[in-house]
């Protein structure tokens, strides 16, 4: 055996030496040291030996695994580096090769001036609603019987409201008010929300109206509230979305849910107040509608209109961004023409 295992390390120590690439490194090692190996097969011959050989056989067969180990460690580190060395010189990289031209993706201007309203808002204390609060597939109980609009309003009408086949009664929200009811329900003021999200509305489209469009809700109820605090959070929201200089005005106006209701106006930025096409010659354009929120509305959802009161307010994304950077159609928001979005 001993004689067996002295060939073994002789024939292995002349593989070593011819080895010429990494690869032949592993396949000595696989021969000789593997479990499957020429030493391992000897090693389990051990057992039939007396007490005295085993030990003499057993260490001379280790310290030749560990003098293999050895060599081939040592072949591989040669080979390893040289391998690597004529990697790197190969794959030099080219420093004077023309670059790829990627094109840089941007934001679109409605999602930017969302995040622009929100932030605002919620520099001034407002939280964002869950989604779920405001559904794009609505029922009329939430788009409108809860927020007091009449059973044979006009804005009821198929002409206005898309109403699907889903199931009686659902319809694709026509504003994003229905938000309100569900950051009200079953919640106890002081509540102080804004909503933003798409709503529909069965328009012909145009310059002006597009059949969907995005929206941004606005809600503030606890103890106290007055119209005196509705003015102040919206001009303070015109002021730090437009800058000083636009001139603003509150209307008074209707809507179902809130009593008393204003429209705010911002002086036109095509004409700035003179009258043109845009504003229909009348200086101004609307910019949302507000007023505090109907009792009938607080009842509904279990707040007490007696001790709480509180405004509301809805506004036009698109609008809000045409008025801003002075677009006059707003189908080009939907257009993804790149000459339009990279503009922003
Ligand atoms: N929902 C109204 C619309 O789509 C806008 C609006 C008006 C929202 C007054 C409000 C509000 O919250 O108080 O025309």
């Amino acid at each position: 055996m001993k004689e067996q295992l002295e060939n073994i390390y002789k024939n292995a120590m002349a593989e070593i030496e011819k080895i010429s690439n990494i690869n032949e490194v592993e396949e000595i090692r696989a021969n000789y040291l593997s479990r499957k190996g020429q030493l391992n097969e000897i090693k389990k011959g051990l057992k039939d030996l007396s007490d005295e050989d085993k030990k003499i056989v057993g260490s001379l067969a280790n310290k030749i695994s560990q003098d293999l180990e050895i060599a081939l460690k040592e072949k591989f580190d040669i080979f390893y580096k040289k391998e690597l060395d004529e990697k790197l010189a190969n794959e030099r990289i080219d420093v004077t090769l023309s670059g790829k031209f990627v094109p840089q993706g941007k934001i679109h201007p409605l999602t930017s001036t969302i995040e622009e309203i929100t932030s605002i808002f919620q520099t001034l204390g407002f939280s964002v609603t869950p989604t779920e609060f405001s559904p794009e597939v609505e029922t009329e109980y939430y788009n409108f019987d809860m927020l007091n609009v009449p059973k044979d309003h006009p804005a009821r009408d198929v002409q206005d409201t898309f109403y699907t086949t889903v199931a009686p009664n659902v319809v694709l929200r026509s504003q994003t008010s229905d938000a309100q009811i569900r950051s009200m329900e079953g919640k106890n003021p002081p509540i102080r929300i804004i909503a933003p999200g798409r709503v529909y509305r069965n328009e012909n489209i145009n310059a002006r109206k597009n059949n969907f469009f995005h929206q941004i809700e606005g809600l503030y109820v606890d103890k106290g509230i007055t119209f005196g605090d509705l003015k102040g959070v919206l001009n303070e929201f015109i002021r730090i979305y437009f800058g000083e200089s636009r001139p603003t005005r509150f209307r008074n106006s209707f809507f179902p849910f809130t009593e008393p209701s204003a429209e705010v106006d911002v002086q036109c930025i095509m004409c700035h107040g003179k009258g043109c096409r845009t504003c229909s010659g009348t200086g101004w354009l609307e910019v949302l509608g507000a007023g505090m929120v109907d009792p009938n509305v607080l009842k509904g959802v279990g707040i007490d209109p007696d001790v709480y009161s509180g405004f509301a307010f809805g506004m036009g994304v698109e609008r809000l961004a045409m008025l801003k950077y002075a677009i006059d159609d707003i189908r080009l928001f939907f257009n993804n023409d790149e000459r339009f979005l990279k503009q922003f």
